[in-house]
């Protein structure tokens, strides 16, 4: 099964998702590959290849467009092995991508294409999109068919879901044969006030009860991430935060809840 983490907005919470629920995925046993479709290379450096994204040889670019120096039979060439799951990083050069992407004949397909043919094969792959809407964001939709969208509690969180429900609208008159699932709606940044109760309440109405999930606001998240890993693999102690020791259990209870959630819609 493959999920693309969607929303055409910098900050919701995109790429943590992303990272954790593979982590979450992998803890519970499962082969799983992160894909990271953006340019701007968030769960790449937040994972800690750095030097795949300013120097790796290769990177989606040569994969994905027509001009690259591979095809799209070589998105193994790409893969990086991780401790909890392999990854395929971004690259700098991949910002030149979306420009290919638009004038090529199936520029938006691409990345579909080329993880249909993966030799290696995967349970999940959790794809990372950019936080626009173009040919990198409407390729991840396509290529996965399935979506979780992250968002912050606020009141334009709604005009966001409607710009991305249209777009995925869009694609699916446009590709007679694609049908986008909806997996689940990821709160992030989650404080009780009365503000985010009430947007709450429009993403319950909206997606229903079992598919909307919160993820506190809590500092743990930050460290995880500077410690390079998803909550699955983070220390505390060894981070240097041992009081962080109660939230990690209940993150990644949080983030289980959303991988057990996967595998029924799976
Ligand atoms: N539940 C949360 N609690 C606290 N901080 C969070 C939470 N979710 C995300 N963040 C922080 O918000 C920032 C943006 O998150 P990120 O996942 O990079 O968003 P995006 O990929 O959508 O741009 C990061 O610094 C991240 O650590
Ligand atoms: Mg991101």
């Amino acid at each position: 099964m493959r999920i693309n983490v969607a929303m055409q907005k910098g900050g919701v919470g995109k790429t943590t998702t992303s990272i954790n629920l593979a982590g979450a995925l992998a803890d519970r046993g499962h082969d799983v590959l992160a894909v990271d479709a953006d340019p701007q290379g968030g769960l790449t450096l937040k994972l800690g290849y750095r030097d795949h994204y300013r120097e790796a040889e290769f990177a989606l670019y040569d994969v994905l467009s027509d001009i690259g120096q591979l095809t799209l039979n070589d998105l193994d060439q790409l893969i990086v092995e991780g401790s909890e799951f392999d990854i395929v990083p971004s690259h700098l050069r991949n910002f030149r991508l979306e420009k290919h992407l638009y004038s090529e004949a199936r520029g938006v397909e691409a990345l579909g294409i080329a993880l249909d043919r993966l030799e290696e094969e995967y349970d999940y792959v959790v794809i990372d999109s950019p936080p626009n809407l173009g040919p990198l964001a409407d390729g991840a939709l396509l290529a996965a068919e399935n979506v979780v969208f992250p968002s912050h509690p606020n009141t334009i969180a709604r005009e966001s879901l409607e710009i991305l429900f249209d777009e995925i609208d869009t694609l699916e008159d446009k590709f007679d044969d694609v049908q986008i699932t909806t997996v689940a709606a990821v709160l992030n940044e989650v404080s009780h006030d009365g503000l985010s109760s009430e947007v709450q309440q429009w993403f319950v109405d909206t997606f229903g009860e079992e598919y909307v999930f919160e993820i506190p606001d809590w500092a743990v998240i930050e460290h995880v991430i500077e410690y390079r890993t998803s909550v699955f693999a983070y220390n505390p102690d060894d981070a240097g935060y041992p009081w962080d020791a109660d939230k990690t259990e209940a993150l990644r209870d949080k983030y289980t809840e959303i991988a057990k959630h996967v595998e029924e819609i799976a």
